[in-house]
């Protein structure tokens, strides 16, 4: 990109850029910078092809004048026209989960209840004909570009770091390359109202609403459960954080009013209908805590290392889910006590999923709510991932009458609770659960209603593509 002397931007393509320059800034280039010399070189990238170079030089045309000087000032702040929603022709919304029960059960092989909730992910889409990827986040005003090129080492087209919040989309198309799925390029703008770091997977909410996306335009021939394993493979390999399948299954896989109940094992599900008469409350205690934290990790190993004794003696067991709890008792002697609790933890947590279910489909939502709190103790005493925040909330919640179950979601250090409520009682519940913690506190917490809503899905339509 050249600046001419009367401030306009030209921008064009080369095999050498030095030699080009020279030719503009002697009047040879074109009758543009000849006509608006002198001229100077303020901006240029390099691609893989002339091709790639020929497609981006036409979309940088296409830019407003603002837009460019964006590019030529190094500034990645998203342009002026960001929420011109109407130029894209592809729609995908994504949601958040909150998870009722079976908690650090997935990476055991265990059964788990999560739900995909009424918070989530909207991006708008265009498919390019390269291999650029451009994805804005209109949340934090930022931008980045990246080709496939550059991708393996998190790089943007300029060389520099990819930001993190752009890891997540950027690690969904590294793992389809992986797995020798077709990609192609696009031009993105995503914002999300699942909050962030709080335990409702804002991060699987984004992968997934990329993979679909990806999933249309490219047309995979690939289930919503092969959707989330990639997504799965995604985070693990290219985020690098050590998670389960149950985030990014509960966003693929969401049903209107129910809980999914998943065996991590055979990856089997079905949905659970919830009570009409009752409503989710996520109550956000503004702790955050990275689940790439070591914490998370350590409990994974506490798992593997009762799974690896137990196996001695239990040859056939897969996963600590095998194992029933008079079985366990067995080996009180033979693992360390933090790992026996450990193992408890997960043990039980799989029993109170399968009787929790059964409950669910009987409608005797008070005995659900009891093992909603059995959980949270469990949570709390033997797997020691709750927080004195989230043990408040949990102990208001479960004080009230209106409340049936009340427990830490997610994974824990920090994040959120859930509690199931009268429907009709909701708005006095929260009243109480705000000001009682405020009181004990001297802090506020956000607090979300939520209810179940289906999974992932893309909208398509023709667009005018004059309007570009
Ligand atoms: C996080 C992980 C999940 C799961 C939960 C704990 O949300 O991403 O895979 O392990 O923690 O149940």
């Amino acid at each position: 990109m050249l600046q001419c002397s009367n401030h306009a931007y030209y921008t064009g393509w080369t095999t050498d850029i030095s030699r080009r320059v020279k030719q503009h800034q002697s009047g040879r280039g074109s009758n543009y910078t000849k006509m608006n010399s002198p001229v100077e070189l303020v901006y240029w990238e390099t691609h893989k092809t002339n091709q790639i170079a020929r497609k981006r030089e036409i979309s940088i045309k296409k830019m407003t004048h603002q837009m460019k000087k964006n590019i030529a000032h190094g500034n990645n702040h998203v342009e002026d026209d960001t929420k011109n929603f109407a130029k894209y022709e592809y729609f995908v919304s994504s949601p958040g989960r909150v998870n009722l029960l079976g908690e650090h059960v997935d990476y055991n092989g265990g059964p788990v209840l999560p739900v995909a909730i009424d918070r989530s992910v909207s991006l708008w889409a265009n498919k390019q004909d390269d291999e650029l990827f451009s994805i804005k986040t209109i949340d934090l005003n930022l931008e980045v570009i990246f080709s496939l090129e550059s991708l393996e080492r998190k790089l943007d087209i300029h060389g520099a770091r990819m930001p993190d919040w752009a890891l997540y989309p950027a690690s969904v198309i590294w793992a389809a390359v992986k797995n020798q799925l077709t990609v192609s390029g696009f031009d993105a703008i995503f914002s999300s109202n699942v909050p962030i770091g709080a335990g409702l997977s804002s991060s699987a909410a984004v992968e997934i609403g990329f993979a679909a996306l990806l999933r249309e335009i490219c047309n995979w021939q690939i289930d919503d459960t092969q959707l989330a394993l990639l997504c799965q493979t995604a985070e693990n390999d290219y985020v690098g954080v050590n998670c389960g399948i149950m985030d990014q299954f509960a966003c693929a896989n969401g049903v209107d009013n129910a809980a999914l109940y998943l065996n991590t094992s055979s990856m089997k599900w079905y949905p659970v209908p919830l009570p009409e008469d009752v409503i989710l409350i996520i109550a956000d205690s503004k702790v955050k805590r990275a689940l790439a934290s070591s914490a998370y990790n350590e409990r994974r190993e506490s798992c593997n290392q009762a799974l690896k004794i137990m196996r001695q003696y239990l040859p056939t067991i897969n996963c600590l889910a095998d194992i029933n709890p008079d079985q366990l008792k067995n080996f009180g002697k033979s693992l360390s006590e933090v790992t026996y609790k450990r193992a408890k933890h997960v043990v039980d947590e799989c029993q109170r999923v399968e009787q929790a279910v059964e409950f669910l489909k009987n409608g005797d939502i008070v005995s659900f709510g009891r093992l909603m709190r059995e959980g949270h103790e469990s949570l709390r005493d033997l797997y020691e991932v709750s927080i004195p925040e989230i043990d408040i909330l949990v102990d208001l919640a479960n004080q009230s009458q209106d409340c049936f179950g009340s427990r830490l979601t997610g994974a824990g250090f920090g994040g959120c609770t859930v509690s199931i409520v009268t429907k009709e009682k909701s708005d006095e519940f929260i009243q109480y659960l705000k000001s009682g913690y405020f009181k004990l506190t001297d802090k506020d917490i956000n607090v979300y209603k939520c209810k179940a809503r289906t999974g992932v899905f893309v909208e398509w339509r023709k667009i005018n593509q004059s309007q570009n």
